[in-house]
């Protein structure tokens, strides 16, 4: 499929850069197999709950598993979602709830603008501020809905990612957070490939650094 082969490409590349400057917490979704293991989109960070394809189209989380004791510290100011996204998506809402374990659609809040369509490769959105009332210890459910092909239907899709907040001093992770689609890395794998190894290794360390001030 022509979207398996950018996104390995994709991925390999950030395998590799990830690998390269030692990201605390590399993503193990990037390892081989990975477009057997996630929806057509799914968080790179915070890291969702376990995927399965039988349910990755009932909302609103696209999992049974209830939120657990597995949350990602997420920081209270200057926060980031990361997306990867391995095939096109449309009507892409990412959402928000406080609850300590939401059930229900109406549980969740928006987070950010909603994205008419997303193309495959890495989106992060970074652009949301958390409620003043929530404090660090705080739970939430960051929530991802968005409709995409399933069996030559397009049909909605649900994941949900769980998170603690904690004070910007005690977060010492840097999150992945920089745009690139997989079509600008194949349009520069048919330029000169030493050009290409070097422009998009400076797209996505310029990216990496960024995230990380
Ligand atoms: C918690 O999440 C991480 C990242 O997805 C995963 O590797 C780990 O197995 C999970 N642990 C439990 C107890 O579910
Ligand atoms: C990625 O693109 C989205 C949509 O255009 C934008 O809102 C977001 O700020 C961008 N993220 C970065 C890290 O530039």
């Amino acid at each position: 499929m022509h979207f398996a082969t950018t996104t390995s490409l994709l991925l390999t590349a950030l395998t590799t850069l990830t690998t390269a400057i030692a990201l605390p917490n590399p993503q193990s979704a990037h390892g081989d197999g990975a477009e057997n293991e996630q929806g057509p989109v799914s968080f790179l960070w915070p890291h969702d709950r376990a995927w399965k394809d039988e349910d990755d189209n009932t909302g609103p989380c696209g999992s049974r598993q209830l939120a657990n004791e597995n949350r990602t510290d997420f920081p209270l100011m200057n926060g980031a979602v990361a997306l990867t996204i391995l095939d096109d998506a449309a009507d892409v809402f990412l959402r928000i709830s406080y609850k300590e374990n939401p059930i229900a659609q109406s549980d969740f809040v928006s987070l950010s603008a909603d994205i008419e369509s997303l193309d495959a490769g890495h989106q992060c959105y970074n652009h949301f501020t958390i409620p003043r009332d929530v404090e660090a210890g705080d739970v939430a459910t960051l929530q991802l809905e968005y409709r995409a092909e399933d069996d030559g239907k397009i049909v909605s899709h649900y994941a949900c990612a769980d998170i603690t907040f904690v004070p910007n001093s005690q977060f010492t992770k840097s999150i992945p957070c920089f745009n690139v689609t997989s079509e600008e890395f194949v349009e520069k794998k048919d330029e000169e490939s030493a050009a290409v190894g070097v422009r998009v290794q400076g797209v996505l360390m310029g990216a990496v650094m960024a995230a990380r001030l």
